[in-house]
């Protein structure tokens, strides 16, 4: 097993662990349908590997990346009502599976699991609620006061979904207890993956095919949401070029911190060429 496989192994191993603690049994069978269908683990991964990063061990940072992965994943259960969306990662999703109430109440479950794991640090239940603050209110904006500019979609792109990989990352560094510089610079680094990770998954839904990607493409364009190349006159080609920037601008950012362990911190590098170039 290689070594960012290793990180994730670690993570899905906790992840089932406190899933399993979940009552009563249905509401078990829904987080665990949800949480446990396959997802890349990107935001979970980006908390490990900034711990490491920073000095500290990766078990030091699985409870947080765990909980940042069931903050992630109540959302897509979210997201995917509002967008209609009856396919996520390659399986039903949440309301097309077992309903809408059933979605949601698993959507508010896996939130308070998550919460139970923040909350042996207060800066951690701080950094998440922050973060959660900007996905909900840009997931708002999305649906009512679209952006009509490039500069609108960055930030709307920063809010719904840079907000949570930069609490990834702070949570990471935060569990490698480094210097409030460093865990600012993590943060940055992320939020620019993030927001790159974003311009690519608008690119992959106007381009990709749903099969490979295992969820419906074309949404954006049939639901009129704001996606990169909706708001802007970029074509995919030059979103792609835009995404690059900023997971440049990320590099930039993590040579700002301090980074003891050269291994892990390579792998933050490695993480942010593959948000631009994945295909799924
Ligand atoms: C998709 O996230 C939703 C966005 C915030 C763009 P991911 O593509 O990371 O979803 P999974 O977790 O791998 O399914
Ligand atoms: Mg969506």
């Amino acid at each position: 097993m290689d070594y960012p496989e290793s990180r994730r192994a670690l993570v899905e191993e906790r992840l089932e662990a406190v899933l399993d603690r979940v009552e009563p049994t249905e509401l078990s069978e829904e987080v665990r349908h949800v949480a446990l269908s396959g997802g890349k683990r990107v935001r979970p991964t980006v908390t490990v590997l900034s711990c490491e990063a920073a000095g500290g061990v990766a078990e030091a940072a699985v409870d947080f990346a765990v909980g940042v992965e069931l903050v992630h994943d109540a959302s897509l259960v979210v997201d995917d009502i509002i967008d209609r969306s009856d396919t996520r990662r390659g399986t039903a999703s949440a309301w097309a599976e077992f309903g809408y109430a059933p979605a949601i109440i698993a959507s508010d479950g896996l939130i308070g699991e998550a919460f139970e794991l923040f909350s042996s640090d207060p800066r951690a239940t701080v950094a998440v609620a922050d973060a959660m603050v900007e996905l909900g209110e840009g997931e708002a904006t999305e649906l009512v006061a679209r952006p009509t500019d490039r500069e609108g979609y960055m930030e709307l792109a920063r809010r719904k979904t840079g907000a949570l990989f930069r609490a990834a990352a702070e949570l990471g560094a935060l569990a490698a207890d480094a210097d409030p510089v460093t865990v600012e610079a993590f943060g940055e680094y992320a939020e620019r993956v993030g927001v790159a990770f974003q311009i690519r998954d608008d690119v992959l839904d106007a381009t990709a095919d749903a099969e490979e990607l295992g969820k419906p493409t074309g949404t954006d364009a049939e639901m009129g949401r704001p996606s990169i190349v909706q708001v802007t006159d970029l074509d995919a080609a030059a979103a792609n070029d835009l995404a690059r920037e900023q997971s440049e601008s990320a590099l930039a950012a993590l040579d700002r911190a301090e980074t003891p362990d050269e291994t892990a911190t390579g792998y933050l590098e490695d993480l942010a060429s593959f948000v631009v170039t994945r295909e799924r």
